[in-house]
């Protein structure tokens, strides 16, 4: 698939862990289709994941950056800048943690304490993130900013726990800074609502593989995959979607609209 959508593009990508990560999976497209990016994530994570060679194989240097900590946002900017020749035109965030569903505290029963983190990590660290962009002055006119989310903010999956509070704001901080970005630099700022996909964050979820099954079952197109949404993200970040702003976008294979479908009745069936 080598289009050049983004010959000539310079981006961040937050969020590559391995490469099961959505995150990964953009990083190698947007390779492919010429962007030049740095890659991010948190500095533990840098230990455990595998980072450089994701680097190496897209020519990308890795900034390590905690996307709670506006310091390590100023920083990951002004390199970006300085690595890439100036202003961006993209960045993907693709961030998620929540030390409540690590720990097995339920809804009903969270340490409020680990649920400030919860929100810091995976919804304000895209207001730090636009912020951090919009005072540095970081991303050219028409650049586009992608979060990445989960169905959980509309509708109630009740193992998914604190981070469907999260998703909420997410989708919410994406809406309110698109409006502002856009008036000030016609800067777009959208969120991906992606099907359930297995990767080390997805798996964190109580029940995940049954999870994945229904909703593949529930879902015409079927679930859609990490490369899938990596292709999704890529067009977002093309200058084919210039006027897209503000939106939850669902890229879930009709899981969103579908009330039931024939495959999950014919299980109810055969019991
Ligand atoms: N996997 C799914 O089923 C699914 C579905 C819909 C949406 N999403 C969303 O996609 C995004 C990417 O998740 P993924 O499934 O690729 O899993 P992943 O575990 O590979 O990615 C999550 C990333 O967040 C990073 N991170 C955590 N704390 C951080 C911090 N303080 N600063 C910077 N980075 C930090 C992790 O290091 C990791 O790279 C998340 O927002 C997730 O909620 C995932």
């Amino acid at each position: 698939m080598a289009h050049g959508l983004l010959e000539g593009k310079k981006g961040i990508i937050f969020g590559a862990l391995d490469p099961q990560s959505i995150a990964w999976k953009v990083a190698e497209q947007a390779h492919a289709q010429g962007a030049k990016f740095t890659l991010t994530n948190a500095p533990i994570a840098m230990r455990m994941g595998k980072i450089n060679e994701l680097a190496e194989a897209c020519g990308s240097i890795v900034i390590p950056a905690d996307a709670t900590s506006e310091e390590d946002l100023t920083n990951l900017f002004e390199k970006s800048m300085e690595e890439l020749g100036g202003p961006l035109d993209f960045v993907l965030h693709s961030i998620g943690m929540s030390p409540n569903v690590r720990k097995g505290k339920h809804y009903t029963d969270l340490n409020y304490d680990f649920y400030h983190k919860t929100m810091d990590v995976s919804a304000m660290s895209l207001h730090k993130t636009l912020a951090t962009a919009m005072r540095l002055d970081a991303l050219k006119e028409w650049g586009s900013v992608v979060g990445l989310t989960y169905i959980a903010a509309q509708r109630v999956f009740p193992d998914y726990n604190d981070m469907a509070d999260a998703k909420a704001l997410l989708e919410n901080i994406g809406r309110s800074f698109g409006y502002h970005y856009g008036v000030k630099k016609k800067v777009r700022v959208n969120t991906i609502s992606q099907s359930p996909t297995v990767t080390t964050a997805g798996s964190g979820v109580k029940g995940f593989d049954s999870f994945l099954a229904y909703a593949d079952k529930m879902s015409p197109l079927g679930n859609a995959t990490a490369e899938e949404c990596a292709n999704y993200t890529i067009m977002m970040f093309s200058d084919f979607t210039r006027k897209v702003t503000m939106q939850n976008l669902f890229h879930d294979g009709g899981f969103s609209f579908t009330g039931v479908s024939a495959a999950v009745m014919d299980k109810f069936m055969e019991e």
